[in-house]
């Protein structure tokens, strides 16, 4: 049960109010342009899940982009604690639907300054810190599974913009839901121009083909997820291969299970795809044998990972 007292909270350079009535300036450059990058990771049991893998990855998405961060990590560190701290969030209760848990979103933005697509090298970056509820997804969601269309929108290239940059400008994977969902899906599974399966509109894309776990490789263009990483590194654990390869459409057909994995969805089964030429490609639902295997091997990893970090709660 949630409980009233919990509350969802903004965080805006230091002022931190609840998140309905937070303010960002018309003229910073996230708003204007989507000029910024952006980490999303939640808690578990207070503990701030690869806590320090999001945070290399925000630094190398600003990298990617050229904008030196204003704030230092320990900075931000402290920020999110206080921002989880005002939603009265306290590690004893079960204050969200997840239990003591937070869904925490920082972005950092190149700031605001006048409206010039070259950046003042003076700016100033700015912060957004958002602590919600963990998003709860549909139940049928995992018990059955997730419906995907591939869209004729593409991925972006990463000579374009790399995928691999988690930027505040998610026109690209828009679009491809959009157009998934008006095929009747739930979401997409986005090619590249090669026709190289690149991810899903905001997940990494998993398949099982001839018993072998498979996901794209970063040259076709995706973001390093870091639940994929974990996932890796789980499988590994428990003895279960899992090889990164271009994955070309064409060989689709031959899966016989697909999965999509992110920090809220963690191991989210697929129960069909819808190929462009209309044809669906069903995969069992509730996730098949590997599947299942690999969400438990997920979870055993989260669980040791939580244990050993007992240390660094957030709540
Ligand atoms: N999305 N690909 C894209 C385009 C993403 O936006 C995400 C994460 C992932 C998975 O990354 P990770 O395993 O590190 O969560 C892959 C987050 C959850 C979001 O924007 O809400």
């Amino acid at each position: 049960m949630s409980n009233p007292a919990f509350q969802r909270m903004a965080n805006v350079d230091g002022l931190i109010t609840p998140a309905e009535e937070a303010k960002i300036s018309i003229f910073d450059r996230g708003f204007l342009y989507g000029d910024s990058v952006y980490e999303v990771f939640r808690t578990y049991s207070g503990v701030g899940l690869f806590f320090e893998e999001h945070f290399d990855r925000l630094e190398n998405s600003a990298r990617l982009i050229h904008m030196p961060m204003t704030q230092s990590r320990d900075e931000l560190v402290e920020e999110i604690r206080r921002t989880i701290r005002a939603t009265g969030l306290s590690a004893s209760a079960q204050d969200t639907p997840s239990g003591q848990d937070v869904y925490v979103r920082y972005h950092i933005t190149r700031g605001a300054g006048p409206v010039d697509l070259n950046p003042d090298p003076q700016l100033k970056t700015s912060y957004v810190i958002l602590a919600k509820e963990v998003p709860t997804w549909k139940a049928e969601y995992y018990s059955h599974g997730m419906r995907l269309a591939i869209p004729q929108v593409r991925r972006n290239p990463i000579g374009a913009l790399n995928p691999n940059i988690k930027g505040g400008n998610y026109l690209n994977n828009i679009l491809a839901l959009h157009e998934a969902v008006e095929l009747g899906a739930d979401d997409c599974a986005i090619l590249n121009r090669e026709g190289l399966v690149t991810e899903a509109s905001n997940s990494n894309l998993f398949f099982v083909i001839g018993g072998q776990l498979v996901t794209p490789g970063d040259g076709a263009g995706n973001l390093r997820g870091i639940t994929k990483t974990a996932i890796r590194k789980a499988c590994d654990t428990n003895g279960l291969k899992v090889e990164e390869k271009d994955l070309h459409v064409s060989e689709l057909p031959k899966a016989t299970e697909c999965f999509v994995t992110s920090a809220t969805r963690e191991v989210m089964p697929v129960v069909s795809l819808r190929l462009e030429d209309g044809k669906i490609l069903e995969f069992p639902a509730g996730g098949g044998e590997i599947t299942r295997q690999t969400a438990k091997y997920y979870h055993q990893y989260v669980e040791q990972y939580v244990q050993e970090h007992a240390d660094f709660k957030l709540v």
